[in-house]
């Protein structure tokens, strides 16, 4: 049966000939800000896989880390990447972790692309906000050095997307339309 997601557009049949655009980056780098504003200039699907496992758990992220452990998080998240082999063209928004699984991104890398959104582990921590409550990995007593160790464990994974954006260079409009500009071409190297 092929899987429904609960997307920016529930009606449209996301070409499945054609790959997804993988935002991928730390808590904080605009993963899901930008990504629904590529959506809506590109006409694409946009899916934001932490919101698509609380839809379906009916609960939020944190409650699902506390009740059931991240590892079972985890498995979510890898439930929803096999879904999304049955669609494509979609801009697609993981959480933060979800490139640490390397046989997860081999699931739909090829064809995927993926841009970073490369920020530091400071500013991501300023740009988050009260929000950061929401992030069970940084609801602790010293978040800026539990995300730098994020951070430098998943550097070279990040780094080793189709294509890197700087968010730190640029602010969120140029960010949008970098992106755009990469939805839009196809993302050719
Ligand atoms: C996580 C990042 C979060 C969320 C979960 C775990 C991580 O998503 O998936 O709290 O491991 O970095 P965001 O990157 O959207 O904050």
């Amino acid at each position: 049966m092929t899987p429904t997601f609960r997307t920016s557009k529930p009606d449209s049949a996301a070409d499945p000939s054609r790959p997804h655009l993988i935002l991928v980056g730390l808590p904080g780098s605009g993963k899901t800000t930008v990504g629904q504003a590529v959506a809506a200039a590109t006409g694409r699907t946009f899916l934001d896989i932490d919101q698509e496992i609380e839809r379906r758990e009916g609960r939020s992220i944190g409650q699902i880390f506390g009740e059931k452990g991240e590892p079972y998080f985890r498995r979510k998240e890898r439930e929803i990447t096999e879904e999304l082999t049955y669609f494509g063209n979609m801009i697609v928004s993981p959480g933060g972790g979800w490139i640490a699984n390397s046989d997860v991104v081999s699931i739909v890398r090829p064809p995927a692309q993926l841009v970073y959104l490369r920020v530091t582990p400071e500013s991501a921590l300023k740009r988050l906000g009260p929000m950061r409550a929401m992030r069970p990995l940084l609801s602790r007593p010293d978040p800026l050095t539990e995300l730098k160790r994020l951070f430098e464990a998943r550097r070279a994974a990040y780094e080793s997307a189709d294509h890197v954006v700087s968010t730190e260079l640029f602010d969120l409009q140029r960010v949008i339309q970098k992106v755009t500009e990469l939805a839009t071409a196809g993302l050719h190297p």
